[in-house]
């Protein structure tokens, strides 16, 4: 008797931990340590940062719905928080790493971000969101590989390689945000890198001689996935591999229509995956190029990036001038239509078995309606500032989920206009207000000469139309109801207008900005805060134990928060591992 409801409760045991097992996410943990190296890309030495001595950082490789820790470790004489791009953090805006939701890491100090890529699948990448970091490196790609279950729409790739490119400057962050204080422009960047290194020396004129540059390694007759992320401050630039097809893949966490396409206009912030086939004869190597788009190109030369791609049985330099760039300077239209020929294959499965087209989007209702328009650099206070709707954004000293959780009152206004404001400029931390569960549509009016790209935290958004002239009423009868790609970065052409529709069932306060750094630096942001009346857990997860505290609220922080590499698991931390070490042991009992 007493054996049987000894083996009765080890089985009610056992059967306990398997279905922990099969339910329980796993953790892929990191550590970051953020920090300066000199690095000479174009040539002249200074000072970049690097994450784990390396620039760029590292890639992130995780599954959906793996539990993501990274310990950050702050070496930088600044503040710092990183943001993930494109990473939904979903019901926890909490790691989403800006400054709307949370208090900066201090120099020296340590904090860990830990999240869940639920239900997300492919390309994104991260970078620090602070005081034009970004300018100076701290990034690197974050992949979501699909879960074995679910089928990806191409057959598995022989390789996996991730490709930053981005325009780049020889003055470090502090240098272009001294300019940007003193109201000036950054003027046109130095150059172009490819993951962190200058041009090829593909003409002896226009590039200086000892430049290191990359070079990319194929096999002939194989298919490889490329990863590329505009990670740049705000140039637009055109991506093309010489007398080679790019068959576009995935953009943002959609899986897209499959088409070739000889060369793709990649705006800052947005990111791409190609499948490329290595079917050229290897007679040479091949330029890998990355140019600045719509501006005169004669002037520009010096800005472009370019690497090569070398097959194993490459027969010699790559050679002879860059493969063009698309000639369009007569035809604003061309780009356009390219961004427009970019859609979601609306049968292929995502990161749940069912297709990506079964959210019909097309056929809900919208609740609310945002014009959003920015305008060329203004001068407010006497300050050089951009704004969105007639309104710069100032960054509250408390974050504002931060406030809403110890209720601090006055740290930002609810009362982001739905149309542009008419009246003179003005600084506000002014947020959009979220309707839980509403489906909102966003109208992006780009009144400046440069292109903007705007980027949602917190979600992927459906693009559904893009056009020249001023939004009407009547441009819904363009949009694309249909497969319009979902995805978390636009673009919007000067003169131009870009429509997307947003669902919004994630809660939490979520950055909407420019990615262009120069304009977002400058105030060409804003928040939207999404609350669940119902106030549970199921739809927010709880503030993390970590948090740090500053502004309203900074007597609230511990001085040196030693435990916080270690606190924020804990007991939990201890716990999964149990569970892991009896996860081991399952197959041995059967
Ligand atoms: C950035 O450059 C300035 C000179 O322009 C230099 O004084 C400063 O130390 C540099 N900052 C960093 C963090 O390297
Ligand atoms: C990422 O991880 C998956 C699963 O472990 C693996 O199949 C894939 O090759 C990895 N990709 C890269 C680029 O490391
Ligand atoms: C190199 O660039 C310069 C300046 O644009 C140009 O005049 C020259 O023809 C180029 N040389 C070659 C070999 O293409
Ligand atoms: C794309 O181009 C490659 C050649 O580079 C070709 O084999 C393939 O069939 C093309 N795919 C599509 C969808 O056009
Ligand atoms: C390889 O391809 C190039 C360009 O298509 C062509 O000019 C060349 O003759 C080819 N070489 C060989 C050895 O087939
Ligand atoms: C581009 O710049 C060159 C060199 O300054 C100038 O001669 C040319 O007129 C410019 N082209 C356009 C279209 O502005
Ligand atoms: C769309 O996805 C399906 C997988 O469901 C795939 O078989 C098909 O080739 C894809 N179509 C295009 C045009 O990419
Ligand atoms: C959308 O609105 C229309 C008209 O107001 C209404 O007839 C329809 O039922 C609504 N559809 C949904 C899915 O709520
Ligand atoms: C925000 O929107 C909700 C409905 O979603 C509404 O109940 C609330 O009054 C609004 N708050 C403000 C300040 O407008
Ligand atoms: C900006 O807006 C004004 C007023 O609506 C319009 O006249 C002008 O053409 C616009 N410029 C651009 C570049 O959109
Ligand atoms: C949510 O979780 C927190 C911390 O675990 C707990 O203090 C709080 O009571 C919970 N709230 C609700 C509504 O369940
Ligand atoms: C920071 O992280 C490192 C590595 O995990 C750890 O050794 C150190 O104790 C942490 N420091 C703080 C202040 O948390």
């Amino acid at each position: 008797m007493a054996l049987c409801s000894f083996l009765t409760m080890l089985l009610i045991h056992i059967t306990l931990f398997v279905s922990l097992c099969y339910a329980a996410d796993p953790f892929v943990n990191f550590e970051f340590e953020v920090s300066y190296i000199t690095a000479s890309p174009l040539g002249v030495p200074q000072q970049v940062i690097a994450i784990n001595g390396k620039f760029p950082g590292p890639t992130i490789n995780s599954t959906t719905n793996n539990n993501v820790v990274v310990n950050v470790r702050n070496k930088l004489d600044e503040n710092l928080l990183i943001h993930w791009s494109g990473i939904q953090q979903r019901r926890s805006s909490w790691q989403d790493g800006v400054l709307g939701t949370n208090c900066p890491i201090p120099p020296k100090w340590n904090w860990t971000y830990q999240f869940q890529v639920k239900d997300q699948i492919g390309s994104f990448f991260y970078f620090p969101s602070l005081n034009f970091q970004r300018a100076s490196g701290g990034y690197g790609g974050f992949i979501i590989t699909n879960r074995d279950i679910i089928p990806i729409p191409f057959g598995t790739p022989d390789g996996d390689i991730t490709i930053m490119i981005g325009d780049w400057y020889t003055r470090n962050h502090t240098a272009l945000r001294k300019a940007l204080d003193a109201g000036k422009d950054l003027g046109m960047p130095d150059g172009v890198l490819i993951n962190g290194k200058g041009p090829y020396r593909y003409n002896d004129t226009l590039v200086p001689d000892g430049i290191e540059y990359e070079t990319i390694e194929v096999h002939p007759g194989r298919t490889y996935r490329i990863r590329v992320h505009n990670v740049g401050v705000s140039t637009s630039l055109n991506f093309r591999i010489q007398s080679h097809n790019l068959l576009l893949a995935e953009t943002e966490g959609s899986y897209t229509v499959q088409q070739n396409y000889t060369s793709l206009d990649i705006h800052v912030g947005q990111s791409y995956s190609f499948l490329l086939t290595t079917d050229q004869n290897a007679s040479t190597d091949y330029y890998i190029v990355a140019s600045a788009r719509f501006v005169n190109e004669s002037l520009w030369k010096r800005v472009t990036g370019v690497a090569i791609l070398r097959y194993t049985n490459s027969k010699g330099k790559a050679k002879g001038p860059l493969p063009d760039s698309p000639n369009d300077e007569f035809d604003k239209t061309f780009s356009m239509n390219q961004a427009r020929s970019i859609r979601w294959n609306v049968s292929a499965s995502g990161a749940r078995p069912n297709p990506q087209g079964s959210f019909r989007y097309g056929t809900i209702n919208v609740t609310e309606i945002y014009v959003l328009k920015n305008k060329p650099p203004v001068t407010i206070n006497g300050k050089r500032r951009t704004t969105l709707s007639g309104i710069s954004f100032v960054n509250p000293s408390t974050p504002i989920r931060l406030a809403d959780q110890y209720k601090v009152k006055g740290v930002y206004k609810l009362d982001f206009p739905t149309r542009p404001l008419t009246g003179a400029p003005r600084m506000e931390t002014s947020v959009i207000n979220g309707t839980y569960r509403g489906f909102m549509e966003v109208i992006l009016q780009n009144n400046d000469t440069k292109v903007q790209s705007y980027h949602m935290s917190g979600y992927a958004f459906f693009v559904v139309g893009m056009d020249y002239g001023e939004w009407t009423e009547n441009s819904r009868g363009t949009y694309n109801k249909w497969d319009g790609i979902a995805r978390s970065t636009t673009q919007v052409y000067p003169g131009a207008w870009t429509a997307i529709l947003i669902s919004l069932d994630n809660v939490g306060v979520w950055n909407l900005r420019t990615e262009n750094l120069d304009s977002w630096y400058l105030g060409q942001e804003t928040y939207v805060r999404v609350v669940n009346p119902e106030a549970t857990n199921k739809t927010e997860l709880p503030m993390p134990d970590n948090a740090l505290y500053c502004g309203a609220l900074s007597k609230l922080q511990k001085p040196e928060d030693i435990s916080s590499a270690t606190s924020i698991m804990g007991s939990s931390r201890l716990f999964f591992t149990l569970l892991m070490i009896v996860c081991a042991l399952i197959p041995i009992f059967r």
